[in-house]
């Protein structure tokens, strides 16, 4: 089936299976940073932003992505790399397999809430999950990525 998706801002032609989901397609269209942990809806891995909120998208049909704008790593080159170099000054810079849907998930969480508690930003996080980490350094970078005192 051939549908439409607009991908960090470019419109592209694609081919996907019945049923596909937009991490499958993403990945197969070079999109290598939407990575994949669980694929249950569980880890936050797959994480893009579909018209700017965090969407999981290995449990969203490919099909969903017609019509909004969609958005991976590679389409926010000056959110990541800011808050890149604030991780690696925290110290929290660790093997990254988790970086690209976590990332994506603060750009879009500074965007949406302004001055949030430190429970708050915990909140919006719960479903970004890091194996390497107890959270704290990962945290603190957050806090000032954000502007939080
Ligand atoms: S791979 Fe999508 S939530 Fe884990
Ligand atoms: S930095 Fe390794 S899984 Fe998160």
């Amino acid at each position: 089936m051939e549908i439409k998706l607009k991908i960090n801002g470019i419109n592209k032609e694609v081919t996907i299976k019945d049923g596909e989901y937009l991490q499958s397609a993403l990945k197969r269209l070079g999109f290598l940073n939407v990575r994949k942990g669980c694929e249950t809806g569980s880890c936050g891995l797959c994480t893009v932003l579909l018209n700017g909120k965090p969407t999981l998208s290995c449990s969203t049909l490919a099909v969903r992505g017609i019509g909004k704008e969609i958005t991976t790593l590679e389409g926010e080159s000056v959110e990541v790399a800011k808050f890149a170099e604030v991780l690696t000054d925290e110290g929290a810079d660790q093997c990254g397999y988790c970086s690209p849907g976590f990332t994506l998930t603060v750009i879009a969480m500074k965007r949406e809430l302004e001055s949030p508690t430190i429970d708050e930003i915990k909140h919006y996080l719960t479903g970004n999950l890091c194996r390497c980490t107890g959270y704290m350094g990962q945290l603190r970078a957050v806090k000032k990525y954000m502007e939080v005192k």
